[in-house]
């Protein structure tokens, strides 16, 4: 599952960005190599093609490129979860940690309709702030969720573990330490 040579080249990494000690993975490389794209996007697809979606939701801003090529794909809509205050409609928001303090996502608040099944998706998964808070907002708005799916996983992070802890089908296609 986690051991894609293939895409796992077509990721730059990059020492110290965005500071010291930190290994950025970088996925533009990967997403502006057309076979790259198209086969990253095939792998995620792939463990939800049965499963009935109804609408894949994204985080902003990478989570966006992947999503909406995963909903197309599954013949399901698409939910953008966005940054505070860039939704125009009503919304429901959720706050997460981050390193130094907090963020937040919102969803507008009919953006899933009761008992719809909800795959979602992100390009990297470290702590799981942001997907943890997506899972809420989903969940919140009455939608079942199907599963997370993700480029990347940091495991040693922590994240992807939580989501499972808290009974959810995790998918990733590369891991990194
Ligand atoms: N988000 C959190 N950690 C990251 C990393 N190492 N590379 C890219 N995005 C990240």
């Amino acid at each position: 599952m986690s051991q894609n040579p293939s895409l796992r080249e077509r990721v730059r990494s990059i020492p110290d960005y965005p500071k010291p000690g930190i290994i950025f993975r970088d996925i533009t490389t990967l997403l502006q190599d057309p076979a790259g794209f198209r086969e990253t996007v095939d792998l995620l697809v792939a463990p939800f093609e049965a499963s009935a979606v109804d609408k894949v939701v994204g985080v902003e801003a990478r989570g966006f490129i992947i999503g909406g090529a995963v909903a197309h794909q599954l013949h399901a809509g698409f939910v953008p979860a966005r940054k505070m205050g860039k939704l125009p409609w009503e919304t429901v928001s959720a706050e997460y940690d981050l390193e130094y303090g907090t963020d937040a996502i919102q969803i507008h608040t009919d953006c899933i309709a009761r008992g719809e099944r909800v795959l979602l998706v992100d390009d990297l998964i470290a702590t799981g702030g942001s997907a943890g808070a997506a899972l809420d907002l989903i969940e919140q708005v009455g939608g079942s969720v199907v599963g997370c799916s993700f480029v990347i996983d940091l495991p040693d992070l922590g994240g992807s573990a939580q989501l499972r802890e808290r009974g959810y089908a995790v998918s990733s296609l590369i891991e990194f330490e």
